[in-house]
C-alpha cells in the first residue's frame, strides 16, 4: 500500500506528465505555423511519450493499491517565439522535470518506500536521455545559426523520429 505522501506526490507528477504533453503538443501546432513540418512531428511524437510517462505512474499508483485523482491541466502558451528559442523552454522543462523526478525520489527514501523508488530509477534514466537529446538539437541548431539549409537538414532529421513507448521496456 502507498503512503499518502507518496500516492499525493505520484499523483502530482501524472498533472506534470500531462502538462508536458499538452505544452509539446502546442509546440508541435506552433512549429507549423514556423513551416518546420519535422519539428512539428518530433513535438508530436514527444508529447506522445509524455502520454505513456503518464501512464506509467497511473498504472503503478494502481499496482500498489493506491488511489489516481486527475486534476486540471493548466493552460500553455501558444507562442514560442524562434525554433532555437522553443527548443530552450523544452530543456527548461525537462530539467524542471528532472528536478521534480528527483523530490519523489527524495520522498520515497525518506518513507522507505523502495518499491516506489525502484520505479522511479526508470525515470531518473529517461530525463537524462530527454534532456541529452534536447541539447543535442540545440547543438545543432547553433551551428547553423538555425536558418537556411542547415535548419532545412535539420527539419528533415528530426522527421525521421518514431514513436516508441519504451515504458514498457520493463
Ligand atoms: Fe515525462
Ligand atoms: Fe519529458
Amino acid at each position: 500500500m502507498l503512503k499518502e505522501k507518496m500516492e499525493k506526490a505520484l499523483n502530482e507528477q501524472i498533472n506534470k506528465e500531462l502538462f508536458s504533453s499538452y505544452l509539446y503538443l502546442s509546440m508541435s501546432a506552433y512549429s507549423q505555423t514556423l513551416g518546420l513540418p519535422g519539428v512539428a512531428s518530433w513535438m508530436k511524437i514527444q508529447a506522445q511519450e509524455e502520454l505513456t510517462h503518464a501512464n506509467k505512474f497511473f498504472d503503478y499508483i494502481h499496482e500498489r493499491n493506491g488511489k489516481v485523482t486527475l486534476t486540471a491541466i493548466d493552460a500553455v502558451d501558444n507562442e514560442f517565439g524562434s525554433v532555437t528559442n522553443m527548443f530552450k523552454k523544452v530543456l527548461e522543462h525537462e530539467q524542471f522535470v528532472s528536478e521534480s523526478i528527483n523530490k519523489l525520489v527524495d520522498i520515497s527514501i525518506e518513507l522507505s518506500d523502495h518499491a516506489t523508488r525502484s520505479m522511479l530509477m526508470w525515470f531518473v534514466d529517461e530525463q537524462v536521455e530527454e534532456e541529452a537529446s534536447v541539447q543535442d538539437i540545440l547543438d545543432q541548431l547553433a551551428m547553423v545559426d538555425a536558418k537556411g539549409h542547415g535548419l532545412f537538414m535539420i527539419d528533415k532529421d528530426l522527421s525521421t523520429r518514431t514513436f516508441v513507448d519504451n515504458t514498457q521496456a520493463k
